[in-house]
């Protein structure tokens, strides 16, 4: 089965929206939640997460938004998981995002849009060594 690299945002942990989302992933059949983890992420770390995205306009604001507070930090396995957690999330666009996704039912902003999943099996290999580096 696969593993997948989830985030929840600082939006989604000063909103008091932890149990919400960690709710839905978690009533998934076949899944199953390896490590959870309440951490504030370095530059180093978000740097290594995000470096993709460097030198694009968003890049600065999403690194000072990611480092704001805390995130919660979750490896998940399961039934087609990756693919499987971005779809519970929805589009990048909280407003395009359809009601009934994480980001569909509670955002607006597109920087502040709750929830990060990796997005390929390579992405996931390569942010679980960045977040749980020795877990695998
Ligand atoms: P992540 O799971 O966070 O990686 O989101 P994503 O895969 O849906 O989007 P992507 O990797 O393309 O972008 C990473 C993050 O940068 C997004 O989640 C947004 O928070 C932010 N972002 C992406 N595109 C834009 C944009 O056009 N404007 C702004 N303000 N933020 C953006
Ligand atoms: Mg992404």
């Amino acid at each position: 089965s696969q593993r997948t690299l989830v985030l929840l945002k600082p939006d989604a942990v000063r909103r008091g929206l932890i149990g919400e989302i960690v709710g839905r992933i978690e009533r998934k059949a076949e899944w199953t939640i390896q490590a959870l983890e309440l951490r504030t992420l370095s530059q180093d770390t978000l740097e290594q997460h995000y470096g993709e995205h460097q030198g694009k306009p968003f890049y600065e604001p999403l690194m000072e938004f990611m480092a704001s507070g805390p995130v919660v930090a979750l490896v998940v396995d399961g039934e087609r998981v990756i693919e499987g957690v971005r779809a519970l999330a929805g589009p990048t666009d909280p407003i395009a995002a359809a009601p009934g996704s994480i980001r569909g039912d509670f955002g607006t902003i597109v920087r502040e849009n709750l929830i990060h999943a990796s997005d390929s099996e390579e992405s996931a290999a390569r942010e679980l060594k960045i977040f749980f580096p020795g877990l695998f």
